[in-house]
């Protein structure tokens, strides 16, 4: 039986400088930590993380283009492409993996323009507010969604 428990992290804009963005958003967390963090969770729930991050849209467009075959659900985190790209919004539909949506704030209790997601309808689930906590929460909904 082939094991269909590969999840892609992929994280937008900005997300490598967390440790130097606002700590009361995003905690104090380098961006390798965090993602060592989400790693070490994944093992624990007996599933395969892979790591993706950029800062330039286009690259993540072709990496939602390529990632349909690699990996069997997405969690992702665009950063503030969430509230406008939605180029990235076809890609991610092109990709047609299940996919968590994760933000380490609570995007609905800040600015207006946060409270807009370009994703949203293409998750199954979204998780803010959680900070790296959220990050076990998704992986624990990609688990049940992908009945492992
Ligand atoms: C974020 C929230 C976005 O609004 C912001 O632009 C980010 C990070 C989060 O994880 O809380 O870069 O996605």
């Amino acid at each position: 039986m082939t094991t269909r428990n590969r999840v892609d992290v992929i994280h937008g804009v900005n997300l490598d400088m967390l440790g130097r963005r606002p700590a009361q958003h995003y905690g104090d967390l380098t961006f390798d930590q965090l993602e060592q963090q989400i790693g070490t969770i994944a093992r624990e729930l007996d599933l395969e993380a892979r790591f993706f991050q950029t800062n330039h849209e286009g690259e993540l467009v072709e990496h939602l283009h390529r990632v349909g075959g690699l990996a069997d659900a997405i969690i992702f985190n665009p950063g503030a492409w969430t509230h406008y790209a939605w180029a990235i919004r076809d890609a991610l539909e092109i990709a047609g993996l299940p996919t968590v949506e994760v933000h380490l704030s609570d995007v609905d209790a800040r600015e207006e323009f946060r409270k807009v997601s370009v994703i949203r309808d293409l998750c199954f689930a979204t998780v803010k507010g959680e900070g790296v906590e959220g990050y076990r929460t998704a992986l624990a909904a990609i688990k049940e969604k992908l009945e492992l």
